[in-house]
């Protein structure tokens, strides 16, 4: 059996909870959100995270909630839709936008975890990159082919980068919310401060 993760639905109280933490999942139609909220149950039960609160976000800012940071992303980034499809006219597919802003990350529930209080990446998935171990999950969720390859591919390391729309306004979301979590991490420089 692998060690990486194993896609479980989760019981109705789990699932229940993992949309109270992310209530932008009840926007997604039926069959995504179900998709998603097996994804984000299965990432959660293959941690080694208690809650899905203890989650942290990285390694440069251990004490931010990864769930605050997915929320952040998917409320910027349905802001910057609006505003690019309002004023630029930009076609967007507003399901498929809103599961890779609320999926991006769901990789880093599995890629970090805590030894003797301090957050560390986790040993037994240090092989695969960001992106790559969450695209993994979502396939087998049953995510549909473009929410994989959106999360394949939004890392900021990924050699790859696909042209769609989506890609774009997620990459500028995660960006801007991940810089206020660096902000206020003590000793992290934001992206935006990096040259
Ligand atoms: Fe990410
Ligand atoms: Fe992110």
């Amino acid at each position: 059996m692998s060690s990486l993760y194993t896609i479980r639905a989760g019981d109705p109280e789990q699932r229940q909870e993992v949309l109270r933490a992310m209530p932008r999942l009840a926007e997604l139609a039926a069959p995504l959100r179900e998709q998603a909220l097996t994804a984000w149950a299965s990432a959660w039960l293959a941690s080694t995270h208690r809650t899905l609160e203890e989650m942290p976000y990285s390694l440069q800012a251990p004490d931010y909630r990864l769930l605050d940071h997915t929320n952040e992303v998917a409320d910027a980034g349905i802001l910057l839709a609006d505003y690019a499809h309002g004023q630029w006219g930009v076609g967007l597919d507003q399901d498929i936008l809103l599961a890779a802003l609320l999926l991006h990350d769901i990789d880093k529930a599995l890629l970090y975890t805590r030894i003797d209080g301090k957050v560390v990446a986790d040993p037994a998935r240090a092989g695969l990159p960001h992106g790559v171990l969450g695209a993994m999950l979502l396939r087998e969720a049953g995510l549909p082919d473009e929410v994989v390859t959106l999360v394949g591919t939004h890392a900021t390391t990924s050699p790859v980068k696909t042209r769609d729309a989506e890609a774009w306004v997620l990459h500028y979301a995660d960006l801007f919310a991940c810089d206020h979590a660096f902000r206020v991490a003590p000793g992290t420089v934001p992206f935006f401060q990096r040259t």
